[in-house]
């Protein structure tokens, strides 16, 4: 059966995280709201509105949706400074050799990602050539844990959930993908994503035999 693999962004491919923090880290700073990495991860996977939420309700402050929408604006801005600064080098370990075999034995491949700015990073760092579609921030109103995003990916690759395999950092996309009924593949500490089907610290320990099975499954 032809099989179809989708990939998260943020977390799987580029760590973007790292920025994201900073640019929240400014918005809580501004508003006395003590944000840590701890509060930041728990925020991967989760939208840009839903992110603002979280960090407001961290700081018990209740906004209006004007001045919610000038964070997010502001947010952003700032995220996109640290979007300029990108290029290959963020790439994480194994990635380029997993999309090449993929690429190379004709499988199809999609980005299935929350992020409104994924174009951008997969075009700043090389790589939007991998992809037969991409689906974002901009395409869904269903945030993970809704399987929305992988569901309309395997639509695009016409191929059915079952034959749909994915990669994700987060609990929420592991949700995502089992709820949709595709394989999950959770990229980062088997402990908090013990829901996916398969665990692997990072590309670089899914070695070609892996990815055989999972083209001939
Ligand atoms: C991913 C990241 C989140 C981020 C979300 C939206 O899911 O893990 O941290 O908030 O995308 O990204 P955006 O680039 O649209 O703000
Ligand atoms: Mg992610």
């Amino acid at each position: 059966n032809k099989k179809a693999f989708v990939f998260d962004l943020d977390g799987v491919i580029v760590d973007t995280a790292k920025y994201h923090f900073l640019a929240w880290q400014k918005i809580a700073g501004g508003l006395g709201i003590d944000f840590t990495h701890e509060h930041n991860e728990q925020l991967k996977g989760v939208s840009r509105v839903r992110s603002l939420d979280l960090i407001l309700e961290l700081g018990n402050i209740k906004a209006s949706e004007e001045d919610k929408n000038q964070w997010l604006v502001q947010k952003n801005d700032d995220y996109l400074t640290y979007m300029a600064t990108m290029d290959e080098s963020e790439i994480l370990p194994g990635v380029v050799r997993v999309l090449q075999y993929l690429k190379d034995t004709n499988q199809p491949i999609a980005l299935g990602s929350a992020s409104k700015n994924a174009r951008p990073i997969l075009e700043k760092v090389k790589i939007i050539h991998f992809f037969d579609e991409i689906v974002d921030g901009n395409d869904v109103t269903n945030a993970k844990p809704d399987p929305e995003v992988f569901l309309c990916a395997a639509r695009l690759l016409h191929t059915a959930p079952e034959n749909t395999i994915v990669f994700e950092d987060s609990v929420a996309g592991i949700q995502a993908a089992n709820t949709a009924g595709m394989t999950s593949i959770g990229i980062g500490d088997a402990k908090v994503l013990h829901e996916a089907q398969y665990v692997f610290t990072d590309f670089t320990q899914i070695d070609t035999k892996f990815l055989e099975t999972l083209v001939n499954k």
